[in-house]
């Protein structure tokens, strides 16, 4: 276990005990405010869980430092404005597209995206996914290695910094990658699962390798069951 690992063991618990208020999304709770200050959501496995696909040495930087970083930014940025008092994903939907509030919106969008990446991964994933979302899945890609496949694609593909999401429009399931901090949730899509593609996410493990990071993913950690949970 390193420094590092256990400070942000010690950090989790601090957050967990913070008193703040806390947001379901797919029944996962999510913490994103205190009182007065958005506050960085808890990991939702030790920081060793995800060896040997994502190290803790990662974690540490991904985690407790980029996360934990957007968090700090947000708080300073927001501080006596009317994006106070708003939830994370008001801030988020009210500034998307304003190159004004562009500083606001791509920390606020950085929280949420990076929680939902923690919990679109977890230590016993992969596999295959089940009931309603297998149905979607089939219905939608024809198979699962389909939608692998495309997810894979998505994350490889995707120029520069950004995301690989599996969504669903209400009708079907599909996968769209997004740049930087941008969200499906400000294009009326519903979130399932998503992967990190920004280098912080896996060069500590895989250097220049992207495509090695996304198919172990893809094959060991993704979390099938959250997003079975965010399909609703
Ligand atoms: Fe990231």
């Amino acid at each position: 276990m390193t420094q590092l690992a256990n400070s942000g063991r010690r950090q989790f618990l601090q957050t967990l005990s913070a008193g703040s208020a806390a947001l379901l999304i797919g029944g996962f709770p999510f913490i994103s405010r205190a009182a007065d200050a958005f506050t960085l959501p808890a990991l939702p496995y030790p920081d060793v869980a995800l060896e040997p696909v994502i190290s803790a040495k990662t974690i540490a930087f991904h985690y407790g430092k980029h996360h934990s970083g957007y968090v700090a930014n947000l708080n300073k940025l927001v501080q006596g404005s009317e994006f106070a008092d708003m939830s994370l994903e008001q801030v988020i939907k009210t500034t998307a597209g304003n190159a004004e509030k562009a500083a606001i919106f791509n920390n606020a969008a950085q929280i949420w995206n990076h929680t939902f990446y923690w919990q679109s991964l977890h230590p016993n994933g992969g596999g295959k996914p089940s009931g309603a979302l297998a149905n979607a899945i089939e219905s939608s890609f024809g198979s699962l290695e389909k939608c692998k496949e495309e997810l894979a694609k998505a994350a490889t593909g995707q120029f520069g910094s950004g995301w690989a999401w599996l969504v669903s429009d209400g009708a079907k399931l599909s996968v769209v990658k997004t740049s930087n901090a941008e969200t499906p949730l400000t294009q009326g899509l519903k979130p399932l699962l998503t992967i990190d593609v920004w280098e912080h996410a896996y060069y500590l493990d895989y250097q220049n390798r992207r495509a090695d990071y996304v198919a172990a993913v893809l094959d060991k950690l993704v979390n099938w069951q959250f997003a079975e949970k965010n399909l609703g």
